[in-house]
């Protein structure tokens, strides 16, 4: 097997490059002010789509994803598939991936620094091919995100990973069932460590996995693959290896964290809303949240009905793993407490310094003071339109809900963030009455 890099085969059907290069000079303009009314469809869930795409790598064949996000994310993900030799092809949110002539085990530096989430190809590559050539991701705005939890336990699995020049590498690897317990809970090194157990010689124990919905219906999809999988959704998984798997066909579940960033938008502005497509038992602590701070919310079959305040109470919200309150609802949470009734802390258990957005937020004229991971925002009756950056995916989101109720107009610049996280907010948010354009800076 090949371990140089390939020129990427862009292949027609693929969206990858044009549209991000044109996305990076985007912002937005909004002008606050108005509630929001009537219903919106929730897309694919991105932190779901991105494992399942990088899975369709352990077995050849083509696989079929539905509803997959159209997103540079998973635009980035289809291209560091089609650096390995993958063919990837979107027709609408259809994505079709051809993993039968992958003839590379790289992952280069030049696209994994731009998605973290890239290192999850390195699992299902050691598990079919013995080798791979991956990029370490590299830091992050928030501080380290470490991957040590995933090469500890791919070790742990007989991977005798290297770092090489920056690159995480394992060669001639045959991976061996081990009982790996996690330190600390990671969505990202559950599914790897899931992702190359299924085709390893024997049986994995997990203990101490995160059980967010992302982990749960990867682990389902791959045991309709052929994977032998048990105890999904506890905090210990047992994976029995096998031989081979079937090609995936598969519809990527709702994105919770974009119809729960859609409901604390009719929090923040009043109004009433009903999303479409989406799953209230995978929001609930963030749906316990927005109740606590006066809206009302009616979770339907597939669908849940929002009433906003006429102006949110202050809250306390501390994040955890899931079934917690998730750390990327924080800074939206924070944009509502900043007009809120009263002062409410928000402390980040899961990233300490995953504050980037109050400064953004404080030049809109929030009130907010941090005290190591925790944030005292006390409400103020109006923030005020101003030019503000958007600096990662959930901070942008925090500065559109913060600019639909700034007086005047608010513009965000730097939105390729959003984009992101986000298949077009802004046309779903006019399509509920907001006053909000993309224009090209
Ligand atoms: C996933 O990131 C999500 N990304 C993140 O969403 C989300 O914030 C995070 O889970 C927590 O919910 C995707 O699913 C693509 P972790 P991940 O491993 O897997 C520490 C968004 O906005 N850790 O669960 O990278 C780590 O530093 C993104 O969509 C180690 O120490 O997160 C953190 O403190 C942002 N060593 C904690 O564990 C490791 O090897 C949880 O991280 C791995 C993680």
């Amino acid at each position: 097997m090949d371990v140089g890099t390939h020129d990427s085969m862009i292949d027609p059907g693929s969206a990858t490059a044009d549209s991000t290069e044109k996305a990076t000079m985007d912002a937005l303009i909004i002008r606050g002010g108005r509630r929001l009314s009537g219903r919106v469809e929730v897309s694919g869930a991105k932190n779901a789509a991105l494992p399942v795409m990088a899975a369709t790598l352990l077995a050849p064949g083509v696989h079929t994803l539905r509803n997959v996000p159209l997103l540079s994310d998973t635009r980035t993900m289809a291209s560091v598939l089609e650096r390995l030799g993958a063919r990837v092809e979107f027709r609408g949110h259809a994505c079709k991936i051809d993993t039968s002539n992958v003839s590379s085990v790289e992952a280069p530096y030049d696209l994994v620094r731009t998605m973290r989430a890239s290192v999850y190809v390195l699992g299902p590559l050691l598990a079919r091919f013995g080798a791979a050539r991956v990029s370490l991701p590299g830091g992050c705005a928030w501080g380290p995100r470490p991957v040590n939890l995933h090469l500890d336990g791919l070790n742990a699995m007989n991977a005798q990973l290297e770092i090489d020049h920056g690159y995480i590498v394992g060669k001639d690897v045959r991976l061996r069932g081990a009982q790996v317990n996690f330190d600390v809970v990671s969505v990202g090194a559950t599914a790897q460590l899931m992702m190359a157990a299924v085709l390893a010689e024997g049986t994995t124990t997990l203990d101490n996995v995160a059980i967010e919905p992302d982990i749960t219906v990867l682990g389902e999809i791959l045991s309709g693959c052929g994977a032998r999988i048990e105890g999904l959704g506890t905090r210990r998984i047992t994976v029995h290896g096998v031989r081979e798997l079937r090609p995936i066909d598969t519809t990527i579940i709702p994105d919770r964290i974009e119809a729960a960033t859609l409901l604390a938008a009719v929090g923040i502005t009043g109004g009433s809303v009903t999303l479409e497509r989406c799953e209230a038992g995978h929001m609930a602590a963030a749906m316990h949240k927005l109740e606590e701070m006066g809206c009302e919310i009616l979770p339907g079959n597939g669908e849940v009905t929002i009433s906003g305040p006429s102006r949110p109470s202050a809250v306390d919200v501390t994040t955890a793993p899931f079934p917690g309150f998730p750390t990327d609802m924080q800074a939206q949470m924070m944009a509502l407490c900043a007009v809120a009734d009263g002062t409410s802390v928000i402390t980040d258990t899961i990233y300490l310094d995953r504050f980037t957005h109050v400064p953004e937020l404080q030049r809109l004229g929030a009130q907010i003071e941090l005290k190591n991971n925790s944030a005292v925002i006390r409400g103020v009756e109006r923030l005020q339109g101003a030019p503000v950056m958007a600096t990662d995916i959930r901070a942008s989101a925090a500065l559109v809900l913060a600019a639909l109720v700034a007086e005047g107009e608010t513009r965000i610049s730097r939105i390729y963030h959003l984009d992101r996280g986000y298949e077009q907010l802004e046309t779903k948010l006019r399509g509920l009455g907001a006053d909000v354009e993309r224009i090209q800076e």
